[in-house]
């Protein structure tokens, strides 16, 4: 077996060791959190997000990148999780007082579909790495996510069910980053990679919500420089990837769209929450 193909293998094997189903509905079953409808909300547009890795398989599927055996032996159990997240957090989104609906993604448009076609059979080791390098930040991005809204509610069994999907996060987050570091082999890949990550790269929500909805959402976590420095981190993560150096995605499009200044419009909401979050980032 190749080098490359061995990594692969043990890092899918390493997953498949530490997987394991979610049990949710026993940890929510006892579960009392306070109404609060800016969590609830966050919780409820969260659950839409998780819930669209079902359109990102068919992205993956016209990409092709299901073809490589041992990303599809990761991505199949992956989809799962990725599904009883969304399932769980919609329900605390319930407990919580949110009576909407998630939020679904309008369309995946034959455009996007005939990009990905043509992509996966033209540039297939670019697009693959690509996907590792954009895998590697959502799930990063995903387990500070939920370890911060851990942090701000004081029922134990609500932070129990968010730590636990960061957990799953950080394992998804480990799988992606060694993959890419097997797949960013050589300039043309890597080139490919950056530029592809440049010009597509946005947080995980803003395809599936329009802008204004998506900061009135989240506005509550990205005003605070504290949790921006930690989404920041993700950064670092990617440099670290061979033929990433430099490569500064959230920092950028934090700056581009001067989130700073909201610090005034949108309040920490900490108050009686008794926070844990000591600002130190999270193990992954
Ligand atoms: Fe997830
Ligand atoms: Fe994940």
């Amino acid at each position: 077996m190749r080098t490359d193909e061995a990594k692969l293998a043990r890092l899918a094997e390493e997953y498949e060791i530490g997987t394991g189903p979610l049990d949710w509905r026993a940890i929510l079953a006892d579960a009392n959190p306070a109404p609060d409808q800016t969590v609830a909300r966050a919780l409820l547009c969260l659950s839409g997000i998780e819930a669209d890795s079902q359109v990102i398989y068919r992205k993956i599927r016209d990409a092709r990148i299901d073809r490589n055996p041992y990303l599809r032996r990761f991505i199949l159990p992956w989809l799962e999780e990725e599904a009883a997240h969304g399932h769980s957090l919609r329900h605390l989104a319930y407990l919580m007082g949110a009576s909407e609906e998630s939020p679904r993604r309008a369309r995946y448009s034959r455009k996007d579909a005939l990009v990905l076609w043509v992509l996966g059979r033209t540039m297939a080791p670019a697009v693959r790495a690509t996907y590792c390098v954009l895998g590697t930040m959502q799930e990063y991005i995903a387990l500070t996510v939920y370890h911060e809204i851990a942090s701000m509610i004081p029922d134990k069994e609500s932070q129990l069910l968010l730590q636990s999907i960061a957990r799953q996060e950080s394992r998804h987050m480990r799988f992606y980053r060694g993959a890419a570091e097997v797949l960013l082999k050589g300039p043309f890949v890597r080139g490919c990679t950056r530029w592809m990550l440049r010009q597509t790269w946005r947080p995980p929500g803003l395809d599936l919500v329009d802008r204004s909805t998506f900061f009135q959402t989240f506005g509550f976590l990205l005003g605070a420089s504290l949790f921006r420095d930690k989404l920041c981190r993700v950064d670092r993560t990617v440099s670290a990837l061979p033929g990433l150096n430099g490569l500064s995605l959230m920092s950028r499009w934090l700056d581009h769209r001067n989130i700073a200044q909201w610090d005034g419009r949108y309040r920490l909401r900490r108050r009686s929450l008794g926070g844990t979050n000591t600002g130190e980032g999270y193990h992954v």
